[in-house]
């Protein structure tokens, strides 16, 4: 985790538009989609493991409050000049542990993930009765624990 972490504070962003990539998907599944088209004007958004914030900036829809939190210190910098370049509103970045999640119980309608580590039991207490998750990147240990633990949250993973 400690070498994760320096490596994720060095990089400090999550940003790939100067790297010439070939990206190939194995479903047609859009994660970004199916966000928009369930997400509601009202809805507060989790997005954990944020990176620089680049995906909520650009693929998030226009909702109450959307929180983007990252483990990285310097994540979030780049997160807070990314937002302030996008002069976009109803978005705030900050710095916390997947691992030790600490917002209040039952406060987001939806909470997304993708290629970040998660911990379920974490997840299930931030998240409302009914909200919805969204998980791309899940590796063995997360799809048995979220099948353990989400039976009450409607479950998209990818
Ligand atoms: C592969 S990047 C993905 C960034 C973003 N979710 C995206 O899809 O572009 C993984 C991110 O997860 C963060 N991360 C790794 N472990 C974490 C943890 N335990 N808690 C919070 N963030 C973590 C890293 O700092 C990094 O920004």
């Amino acid at each position: 985790m400690e070498k994760e972490l320096e490596f994720y504070n060095k990089i400090k962003n999550w940003d790939f538009t100067d790297i010439k990539m070939y990206e190939e998907n194995f479903t047609d599944w859009d994660m970004y989609k199916i966000l928009n088209e369930k997400a509601k004007d009202s809805d507060y958004i989790l997005d954990l493991g944020t990176g620089g914030g680049e995906k909520v900036l650009k693929y998030f829809p226009k909702v109450e409050k959307i929180i983007g939190t990252d483990i990285s210190d310097e994540m979030i910098k780049t997160a807070y000049k990314n937002l302030r370049n996008s002069k976009k509103s109803n978005i705030e970045f900050k710095v916390m542990d997947n691992l030790n999640i600490d917002f209040q119980n039952n406060l987001f309608d939806i909470v997304v993930a993708r290629h970040t580590c998660i911990e379920p039991k974490q997840i299930y207490k931030i998240l409302k009765y009914g909200g919805l998750l969204l998980v791309r990147g899940v590796d063995k240990l997360d799809c048995w624990e979220l099948k353990k633990y989400m039976e009450e949250v409607r479950l998209i993973m990818m």
